[in-house]
């Protein structure tokens, strides 16, 4: 029994030395961060600050609303971030719609 965690520690040692080596090491690491740009910004923070003056998640979820897919929900944070006059730049407002996407309204992208 003693001798088995030494044992598991090198073994997961070397597999770690064998991605590195194999030159994986890197790549694992990169796509394991959020380095996307949609993925950088904090969409939740901006719809906490720009969206919940005039309506929460009930807009978004209400029974009659009116996106039918991932391309007019951008194009409707779009238009609500151009009646606010906010100035949320494109990526800003591709992560907003991609986190209203993943939160509510569940479009194939
Ligand atoms: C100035 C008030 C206002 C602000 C601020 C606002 N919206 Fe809206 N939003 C509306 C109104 C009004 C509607 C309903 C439009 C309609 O029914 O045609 C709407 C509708 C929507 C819808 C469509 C809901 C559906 O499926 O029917 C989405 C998505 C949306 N807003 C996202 C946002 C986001 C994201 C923000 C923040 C960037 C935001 N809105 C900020 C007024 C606003």
């Amino acid at each position: 029994m003693k001798v088995r965690a030494p044992i598991a520690v090198t073994a997961r040692a070397s597999a770690l030395a064998a991605l590195v080596g194999a030159g994986l090491g890197a790549g694992a690491l990169l796509t394991g961060l959020p380095v996307a740009a949609t993925e950088s910004v904090d969409a939740e923070a901006l719809v906490q600050k720009n969206c919940t003056s005039c309506h929460g998640s009930e807009m978004y979820t209400r029974e009659d609303r009116k996106i039918g897919s991932f391309s007019a929900l951008e194009t409707q944070v779009e238009a609500c971030n151009t009646n606010l006059d906010t100035g949320m730049f494109p990526e800003e407002v591709k992560a907003v719609a991609t986190l209203l996407n993943e939160e509510y309204y569940k479009f194939e992208q």
